[in-house]
């Protein structure tokens, strides 16, 4: 235990994918002995685009209990729903004071989000980024797991922590990003030009967490290669094989050269048969897991519960102390 924090999310849109769990969740699992760590299933951000009620309640407890399948131990580590902690919707406003519109309006994640939900751009999702240090900010977190995609959330993070201190003293902790392993990036089966996204709406892209072996032999079947005929790594030539060989190496941890010697001489058919198999066996057990949490109604909603009590209380404290530093007046609590 190093007594450093560690604070992640995810949004609670559609099934997560092969990639989300390549890509963090599985980086999580082996942080979870060395730092605190919160994971929040932020489904405050997910509603900057329009959801349906009913389905996106059941893809946050389904968001749950696959955090919890995947192999983070709930009782170790704060996993709650943000909309649960109502300090991340009050210390977001004040932020909201203390960030530019220019700075806002820079956001690639904005532009791309605006221009694909053109009837609906709404100001949360302008202000998305605030709410996302407020997440950050709250727990005094030290390292911040993201995608290459978030990255730039978290530099105007710290533009406004730094910000937010130059004026009030030290206030918030100033965040550092930690990017996974390389190789860690999964790629779209379908176009590996593009990340494997859990909102694309074709379905041979991507892999589900719950996908059953059959779908997963099928989808690999499909994923597109090229007419090159050897397992190399090489991703200018070989987006496709390059991606296939990135997911062995994330399951199995062999060095990329290693699976290319092992695959030298060999057909695509073998090779992708073979990645399909190793990602049935990663996934077998945390399907199992998923089975067996949902049905345990009990057991989850008590996770619920106590994990958002526990991520109120340390929130409450940097969020007192940030109200009190800009000038609110103070609680009166009857004695
Ligand atoms: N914006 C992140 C994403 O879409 C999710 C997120 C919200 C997050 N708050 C966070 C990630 C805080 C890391 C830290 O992937």
């Amino acid at each position: 235990m190093n007594n450093k924090t560690i604070f992640s999310g995810m949004q609670p849109s559609g099934v997560i994918t092969l990639g989300n769990y390549l890509g963090a969740l599985k980086n999580w699992t082996e942080l979870q002995d060395e730092y605190n760590c919160l994971y929040c299933i932020v489904d405050m951000h997910a509603i900057t685009v329009r959801q349906d009620p009913a389905t996106l309640r059941k893809s946050s407890r389904n968001l749950l209990m696959q955090y919890i399948a995947s192999g983070l131990n709930p009782e170790a580590n704060i996993i709650y729903y943000q909309s649960h902690v109502p300090a991340h919707a009050e210390l977001a406003w004040i932020l909201n004071c203390y960030t530019y519109m220019g700075e806002l309006s820079r956001m690639t994640q904005f532009k791309d989000k605006s221009s694909k939900h053109n009837e609906n751009i709404n100001a949360g999702l302008f202000t998305y980024p605030a709410l996302m240090a407020a997440d950050i900010l709250l727990f005094q977190t030290d390292v911040v797991p993201v995608g290459v995609d978030q990255k730039q959330h978290l530099e105007i993070t710290r533009d406004i922590a730094a910000r937010f201190n130059a004026i009030y003293g030290d206030v918030f902790k100033i965040p550092e990003p930690y990017i996974g392993k390389a190789g860690a990036k999964i790629m779209s089966l379908q176009d590996p030009s593009r990340k494997m996204s859990k909102s694309d709406e074709d379905v041979n892209a991507t892999i589900s967490l719950i996908d059953d072996p059959d779908t997963i032999i099928r989808k690999f079947k499909r994923a597109v290669t090229d007419s090159m005929a050897k397992v190399t790594f090489d991703e200018q030539n070989q987006a496709g094989i390059s991606n296939l060989l990135n997911i062995y190496t994330a399951i199995t941890g062999e060095t990329i050269k290693n699976i290319e010697r092992e695959f030298e001489g060999k057909g695509y058919g073998e090779f992708k048969a073979k990645v399909a198999e190793v990602v049935i066996e990663e996934l077998r057990p945390i399907q199992q897991k998923f089975e067996e949490l949902s049905k345990d109604n009990a057991y989850i909603d008590n996770i619920i519960k106590e994990n958002a009590q526990k991520a109120t209380y340390l929130a409450t404290k940097t969020l007192r102390k940030v109200q009190k530093k800009v000038g609110f007046p103070p609680l009166i609590r009857s004695k």
